[in-house]
């Protein structure tokens, strides 16, 4: 059916600490096609931790194990560091979490769009600036200009996120990690840079992994959802269905919504069975 970009098959991420190993991502098994793929659940699932893996950006100690991770076919677990450094940069992008971390705070934003772009394509420096500008114009960064000369302390933290998706976008990769790209930004701005990614997917077959702790969000723009719990995939579904989700932990996050079409006096508060965390991890479908 659809054609599989990413094989992800047992990954685990491992910490060792004083008090033993500590796995936060245990055993986690799916594919991604040329789709919007959504991974949800509460802070510490194990949400950011999945994507880092993909890449390999966890930081020592930690450790990354997988069966396989494979982008068409090519096993990345088996890849050297320089060659991984390749797909980091070209085929795989991610925007992480906290855009402020990930952008060199004594560089004007300008000068390091223009760097980025001139490491992927040939191009004078003015036509490198052009490009910018234009890809600035394209997260719906008005006056973009003023922005190439600001510095990223400058930036609020929705510009910066937007910053990061533009300069994310430059090498046109086939998979963009998606990590709470919008949780900063306002409504409107939301939907702005949510019709990017959803562009970017339908014109160019980009797969995306859209992480965000949204239950709502995710069922309205994604295509597929996994639900995380403790460091496991506890259930996959459809993300027109999430709505209809079986598994008591996905039911407890959707019962603690809050909802306007329905208001409550008290949220409910999700009770927790130990054996969700055992429970074996579904592979996804397709
Ligand atoms: N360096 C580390 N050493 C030990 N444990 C860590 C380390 N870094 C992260 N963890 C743990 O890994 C688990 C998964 O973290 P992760 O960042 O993936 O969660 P998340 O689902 O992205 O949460 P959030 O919604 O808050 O972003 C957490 O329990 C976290 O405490
Ligand atoms: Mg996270």
């Amino acid at each position: 059916m659809m054609s599989t970009l990413l094989d992800v098959q047992n990954l685990w991420v491992r910490f060792p600490t004083r008090n033993g190993v500590f796995d936060a991502v245990r055993g986690v098994s799916f594919t991604l096609g040329r789709e919007r793929l959504g991974i949800v659940g509460e802070s510490g699932s194990g949400k950011s931790m999945t994507g880092r893996a993909i890449l390999r950006l966890i930081r020592s100690p930690g450790i990354v194990e997988a069966d396989q991770i494979s982008l068409e076919g090519q096993d990345l677990m088996k890849l050297s560091e320089k060659d991984m450094r390749a797909v980091r940069g070209q085929r795989i992008s991610m925007v992480m979490q906290d855009p402020k971390f990930s952008l060199n705070p004594v560089m004007t934003i300008g000068d390091q769009i223009i760097e980025a772009y001139r490491l992927h394509n040939s191009a004078s420096k003015a036509d490198a600036y052009n490009k910018s500008l234009e890809m600035l114009e394209a997260v719906s960064i008005r006056d973009a200009e003023r922005v190439m000369r600001a510095y990223p302390h400058e930036m609020s933290g929705g510009m910066g996120q937007r910053i990061m998706i533009a300069m994310m976008l430059i090498p046109n990769p086939e998979i963009l990690i998606a990590d709470e790209p919008t949780s900063a930004l306002d409504v409107s701005v939301q939907r702005q840079v949510l019709d990017i990614m959803d562009k970017l997917v339908k014109e160019r077959g980009m797969g995306l992994i859209f992480i965000s702790h949204d239950l709502n969000l995710v069922a309205d723009f994604c295509d597929r959802v996994l639900i995380m719990y403790s460091g496991r995939i506890v259930e996959v579904c459809d993300a027109d269905k999430l709505h209809e989700a079986k598994h008591p932990y996905t039911r407890g996050l959707l019962n603690s919504l809050p909802r306007l079409d329905a208001p409550r006096e008290r949220l409910e508060v999700l009770e927790r069975d130990p054996q969700w965390s055992e429970a074996p991890s579904v592979s996804g479908s397709e």
